[in-house]
């Protein structure tokens, strides 16, 4: 569930539930964000400009703005990009769009998805690798392009692959 705290020249809205806690929110800027306080995001705490460039750099999407000062939006990135994180997640940057159960649609800029299999919070990452000691390398993947699966409840077999076909 999104949470929202309107600020005089920026709106920040958090989303508890896809966090995975790495603190670039309380590191880059301790005054707005403060986990001992209620609520524990200050907008106006803080210059909008550095507020945005921290939320920009909240790897799960879980923190994002909205400027109310006539400022740039976040840009976002024309291509996404998938970056598998050390021992952890996948890092997917670019326009990302969530249905959720009840039919909702999010759009993230950011989101970190779930690499090791045994999140509860599929497809998101809820930290599960660091009870389970994940292993796994930090280097970018080469992704094949392939078309939707037009069968998404069954495995895909060797024959399907779409990359056979031409
Ligand atoms: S995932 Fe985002 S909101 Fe959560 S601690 Fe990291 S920077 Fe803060
Ligand atoms: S990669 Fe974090 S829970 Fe799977």
């Amino acid at each position: 569930m999104r949470k929202v705290y309107r600020g005089r020249d920026i709106e920040v809205s958090f989303d508890l539930d896809i966090c995975i806690h790495v603190g670039e929110c309380l590191r880059g800027e301790p005054n707005v964000f403060k986990l001992t306080r209620r609520p524990w995001a200050l907008p106006d705490a803080g210059e909008a400009e550095a507020v945005a460039r921290v939320i920009e750099l909240c790897p799960s999407g879980a923190l994002q703005y909205r400027r109310l000062d006539g400022k740039p939006q976040e840009k976002r990135a024309e291509t996404t990009t998938v970056t598998p994180i050390r021992d952890g997640p996948l890092l997917v940057a670019g326009t990302i769009e969530v249905t959720r159960e009840d039919g909702t649609v999010e759009t993230l800029p950011r989101a970190t998805l779930c690499r090791c299999g045994m999140s509860e919070h599929k497809p998101f990452c809820d930290n599960m690798h660091l009870k389970t000691g994940f292993r796994a390398p930090g280097v970018k993947y080469k992704i094949h392009l392939s078309p939707v699966r037009l069968e998404l409840d069954k495995p895909m077999a060797k024959v399907d692959d779409p990359r056979g076909r031409s």
